[in-house]
């Protein structure tokens, strides 16, 4: 469910018209439309009907302030992975009492910086950060709340790179070390032992291996009660994922996944926790971009290629994780408008650089505008000024306002943060 439509045969974000965005702040660009963003936050708080829990958005999908903005004033927290996200959640008003910090590497500057910020919680990955963190907490003179990130060893049956919950990859204390880990934690003076944190990886499109490993973690909560630990917290991290395609994968319901997660937490009096990134913003967002160039050779079976003014470095999904993104024309196509093969194409100058291939596509023509749908998670954030390309700008909508979140760098900008040595 998203807020971005064909109106008169132009498609609009919200009520307002992508052309009319276009002709303000050029293209490509990123828009965001507030009614989705708060739809969805919506939805996500309300699957948890009879739990106390903390939704803190995981500011790592899409960190721009005017998207943390609309999120916090819904009531959101955050779910922050480096000193940077902090400062962002901090400066759009969200208390530290509902950020939780995650991340295998965090240094002491940062633990600090999250201390001094008062927040609800670190997610600890190991037993040095653990030590570290103790002694960042003492010499400030507080304790530092922890959950241990525990890997249940579960396959989340996502793609390869952003699977995190089998015992392989880098996140988490492994799941036999727990108990002692636990144990040390208790002894020491600079940290208090709240909870227990899981996370299994993105764009998990099955119940099932959620459910495994919550149950798994519900398990350990349950010994470490027994062994005298304070576990009144439980950290489920995100992972939900979203439709990427008509007729695509349909991943579960929020109201499902929460009936799920109700009942394997039942009676345990536990807070919980929940990180989502993806599925607040992802159908929030599209990326629009121009055509530039349609080529194609002579030769029989030449791929036909259109180009874009977009490239891999202001959306890299597909280029990393063979993402799948939809494209839509922003004129709409004519009814029966007959689809032909295309690789969609940007111009930095790798082969890597394609959105889709042979993609059928309406007519398209230089100038024409399309929107990348679904590109609101991990579309800005990951961007990169490649090829020395700037980051292209964001625009938030709200009903028939749109307003520019960030602004296209202007090339001196980008030069001006550079220098030559003094021998130069
Ligand atoms: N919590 C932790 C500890 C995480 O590592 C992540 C995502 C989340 C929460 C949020 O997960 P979400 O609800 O968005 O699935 N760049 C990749 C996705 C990377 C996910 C990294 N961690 C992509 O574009 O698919």
């Amino acid at each position: 469910m998203h807020h971005f439509a064909y109106r008169n045969g132009r498609l609009h974000a919200e009520d307002v018209a992508i052309e009319e965005i276009a002709a303000s702040v050029g293209t490509p660009f990123y828009c965001y439309a507030s009614a989705t963003l708060e739809r969805h936050y919506r939805v996500f708080a309300e699957a948890f009907p009879r739990s106390r829990a903390l939704i803190a958005y995981a500011v790592k999908a899409n960190g721009n302030l005017a998207v943390l903005k609309t999120l916090a004033d819904l009531g959101a927290g955050a779910d922050v992975v480096s000193e940077g996200e902090l400062r962002r959640a901090l400066a759009v008003g969200i208390p530290g009492a509902r950020i939780v910090f995650s991340g295998v590497g965090k240094t002491k500057p940062e633990m600090a910086a999250a201390l001094a910020a008062g927040i609800h919680q670190f997610n600890v990955e190991s037993a040095g950060e653990l030590e570290a963190l103790d002694a960042a907490a003492r010499e400030m003179g507080v304790r530092a709340p922890i959950a241990f990130r525990v890997n249940p060893d579960v396959d989340a049956q996502t793609h390869a790179k952003i699977s995190t919950g089998k015992a392989e990859t880098k996140f988490g204390i492994a799941w036999t070390d727990a108990p002692a880990l636990y144990e040390r934690a208790r002894a020491l003076a600079g940290i208090e032992v709240v909870g227990v944190d899981v996370h299994i990886g993105s764009q998990i499109t099955r119940l099932a291996p959620l459910r495994e490993a919550f149950s798994k973690i519900v398990g350990l909560v349950k010994a470490l009660r027994e062994r005298g630990h304070a576990i009144a917290r439980l950290d489920l991290g995100g992972g939900l994922g979203v439709p990427y395609m008509d007729g695509g994968e349909i991943p579960p319901l929020p109201s499902d996944y929460g009936a799920m997660v109700e009942e394997v937490t039942a009676g345990l009096g536990l807070e919980l926790i929940f990180e989502p990134g993806r599925l607040i913003v992802g159908n929030a967002g599209i990326l629009v971009a121009k055509v530039l160039y349609v080529k194609e050779a002579t030769h029989p079976g030449a791929r036909r290629f259109v180009v874009l003014d977009a490239g891999m470095n202001d959306l890299i999904r597909p280029a990393l994780y063979d993402a799948f993104h939809a494209l839509l024309p922003v004129r709409e196509a004519p009814a029966g408008a007959p689809l032909a093969e295309a690789d969609l194409v940007g111009p930095v100058c790798e082969t890597g650089d394609r959105f889709a291939a042979r993609r059928p596509l309406p007519p398209l023509a230089p100038g024409d505008l399309v929107a990348f749908l679904t590109a609101g998670a991990y579309g800005a954030a990951q961007a990169s000024e490649y090829n020395t390309r700037p980051l292209v700008p964001e625009v938030l909508v709200k009903g028939a306002r749109f307003a520019l979140a960030r602004a296209r760098p202007t090339y001196d900008e980008i030069l001006a943060r550079d220098r030559l040595a003094d021998w130069q």
